[in-house]
């Protein structure tokens, strides 16, 4: 039994959704979370950046002494995993190979795609993890940055989304694939516009609640569980903007967040 907190972080509000699933699958564990909001997106930088700033997302999270971390963020994961893995002697889980895993799982017709930010796009995680699976798997990818303002916006469920998802998604449908992967932290909560433009007939992959799933078997494996949620408890952190990560957050979390505390980032 180990009672110290799981820590997580995203480059901003996204990650609520990884948080979301953690809190509803292992009700029992504390949540450090750190929302990179001042140097939000990350969608949209280099390896080299996006690198540097998980290494100082991680580097608080450690000082908050979590016994593992969670990369929520996909663009994070598919730029920097291999080098975090490299560097930090602690648990670490992404959300890349728990989407592959689950997407290589449903799809029958071996066509999957996946949609994400320019730089997990261009990233080239998702076909290796996926290859490393599935050598026979083919994949069509397509970056949908609006996806994110419009969720953080609350509009998920409004025409701007369906409109906005027909004409991303429109070209998808006649490629053959069966598992959409909803790769990039905001999309979850477009899951039923998503899902209404593609239809019944591709099945939709949450890397978010994946995760949730192998960070279990990961605390699991390693005897590291806590055992009691007397205690369970949860803490949010930011680089900027608590005020408003509070009030969008609430809306990714589906639950009241109690408070939000902004960090200075750059000394890590
Ligand atoms: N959290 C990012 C992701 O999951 C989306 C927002 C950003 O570009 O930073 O890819």
């Amino acid at each position: 039994m180990d009672s110290r907190p799981i820590g997580v972080f995203d480059s901003g509000i996204g990650g609520l959704t990884v948080v979301k699933e953690i809190m509803e699958q292992l009700p029992n564990e504390s949540i450090v979370y750190f929302g990179d909001t001042a140097r939000v997106p990350y969608g949209s930088k280099s390896k080299e950046t996006i690198t540097k700033f998980s290494f100082q997302c991680i580097n608080f999270l450690l000082e908050k002494k979590v016994k593992a971390i969670v990369v929520a963020c996909n663009t994070a994961s598919a730029a920097s995993l291999d080098a975090i893995m490299q560097s930090y002697d602690i648990p670490i889980v992404g959300v890349v190979e728990p989407g592959a895993i689950a997407a290589c799982q449903v799809t029958k017709s071996n066509k999957i795609g996946i949609i994400g930010t320019e730089s997990t796009v261009s990233s080239g995680a998702y076909e290796k993890e996926i290859n490393v699976i599935n050598n026979d798997v083919k994949m069509v990818l397509k970056a949908c940055p609006l996806f994110v303002p419009i969720a953080e916006e609350g509009w998920q469920d409004t025409e701007i989304a369906k409109l906005t998802a027909r004409k991303y998604l429109e070209e998808l449908k006649d490629k053959n694939i069966d598992a959409l992967v909803m790769a990039c932290t905001h999309y979850p909560l477009l899951e039923n516009t998503i899902g209404e433009i593609m239809g019944a007939n591709i099945k939709l992959v949450n890397p978010a609640y994946e995760t949730a799933k192998v960070l279990t078997t990961v605390l699991h494996d390693l005897k590291i569980q806590s055992k009691s949620n007397k205690n369970s408890n949860y803490e949010f952190y930011v680089s900027d903007n608590p005020v408003k990560f509070k009030k969008v957050g609430e809306n990714f979390l589906k639950r009241p967040i109690a408070y939000v505390q902004k960090i200075e980032i750059e000394k890590y």
